[in-house]
């Protein structure tokens, strides 16, 4: 699917031609890469990976599971099919203008026996074994195949989705230099659950990359895109300051330069004021923070200190917040706190062992800025 001009989009060529590099000389066949929410790595798959890919001669499947959690599974096999056809089909039209050119029989044949559609909730075991063909034929396919499979926390579920994982984690180990596969997720618990514990069915599979956020040269690039269209130039130093402040997470400062363009203002603290309350009003922080128990809550509040949670000097904090008398807080409780967090997403394991961080960046800021009113206090 050929995707739009989009003036705003900062290309990150550098990083992309890093990761094909690193597939082609078999490295590793199968990426991870971890970031936070709207950190831009769906824009960087489709806009700067499938290029990067297609010059370096691998066919692309890109996969969402998100939009498609009921079925997950049926959906790769979609895709896949999706894409053997649009190659056969090619390799048709040539055929039909003349040069001689033979089509792998391995797609051209089988393609026949698969079944199409079945929606439903639960995999079937003809599911996994479509998807292990399907793998199949893309590895004896003319072109080496890149598999982009995004949001794959959506198949943390073992119990719901164990048997798919387990499938493409084999057809992946066995067909690993024709096709390759790039994970990414935004749940950095999901993917922790998905790769890191020692039953999960991706342990130690393929290789796990912290995705770099934006830098110095996406700012610049949004700023220039903005001189492009408004005729002005805005100070450098101020709008990374901006960036910075709105936690370097790409969607907030893209759309604070498009609102000052439609607003037809240059104060950017101004601008910066008025999108953090609009993300903090979309984001309902307020009704999120409120919805905890104070339990919960007062584990938040210790969560961005640099000691580990469990510590004795947190526990008295918390003990404080709940305006319980001192020593009543105990380790358990803590850790029943903490599963609850993870859980819902909120919180996730940063490094060692009792070493937690809020998960949504913005939302760290918010409970960051209630933990320092208290201190005031
Ligand atoms: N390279 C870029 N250049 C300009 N803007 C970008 C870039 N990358 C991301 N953005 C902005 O950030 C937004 C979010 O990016 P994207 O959807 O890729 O994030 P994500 O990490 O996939 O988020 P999620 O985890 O929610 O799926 C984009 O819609 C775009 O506005
Ligand atoms: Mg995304």
């Amino acid at each position: 699917m050929e995707l739009k001009k989009d003036i705003w989009h900062y290309p990150r060529t550098e990083l992309a031609q890093k990761y094909v590099e690193t597939m082609n000389i078999g490295l590793s066949n199968t990426l991870a890469l971890f970031a936070p929410r709207r950190m831009g790595k769906t824009e960087f798959l489709r806009r700067d990976l499938t290029p990067a890919a297609e010059k370096a001669g691998y066919g692309v499947i890109y996969v969402s599971l998100w939009e498609v959690r009921k079925d997950p599974g049926r959906a790769l096999i979609n895709e896949i099919e999706a894409h053997e056809q649009s190659l056969l089909t090619r390799a048709i039209r040539k055929i039909q203008k003349g040069p001689k050119i033979t089509v792998g029989g391995g797609f051209a044949g089988a393609h026949a026996s698969m079944t199409i559609g079945g929606e439903g909730d639960n995999l079937s075991s003809q599911d996994v074994v479509d998807l292990g063909q399907s793998l199949r034929r893309l590895a004896e396919g003319r072109r080496k195949v890149l598999l982009l499979i995004d949001e794959v926390q959506t198949l943390a579920d073992d119990a719901h989705y164990g048997e798919l994982v387990a499938a493409l984690r084999s057809a992946l180990n066995r067909h690993g230099d024709r096709v390759k596969a790039i994970f990414t997720g935004s749940s950095q618990e999901g993917l922790r659950l998905m790769f890191n514990r020692e039953k999960a069915p991706l342990y130690q599979f393929g290789q796990q990359l912290s995705f770099p956020v934006m830098g110095e040269g996406f700012v610049q690039h949004l700023l220039n895109t903005y001189s492009k269209i408004t005729q002005k130039t805005l100070d450098f130093e101020r709008a990374w300051q901006t960036f910075v402040a709105l936690e370097r997470v790409p969607l907030y400062f893209r759309s604070l330069l498009e609102n000052m363009i439609l607003t037809d203002t240059e104060d950017m603290e101004l601008a910066l004021q008025a999108i953090r309350g609009e993300m903090e009003q979309s984001a309902n922080y307020q009704e999120k923070w409120e919805q905890l128990r104070p339990m919960d809550r007062a584990v938040l509040l210790q969560i961005n200190r640099p000691a580990k949670v469990y510590s004795e000097a947190n526990r008295l904090e918390i003990d404080r917040f709940l305006g319980v008398p001192a020593g009543t807080t105990k380790i358990p409780g803590i850790q029943q706190a903490i599963k609850r967090l993870s859980h819902q997403g909120i919180i996730t394991r940063e490094g060692g062992q009792g070493v937690y961080g809020i998960e949504d960046p913005m939302f760290a800021a918010w409970v960051q800025k209630i933990a320092e009113n208290k201190e005031k206090k």
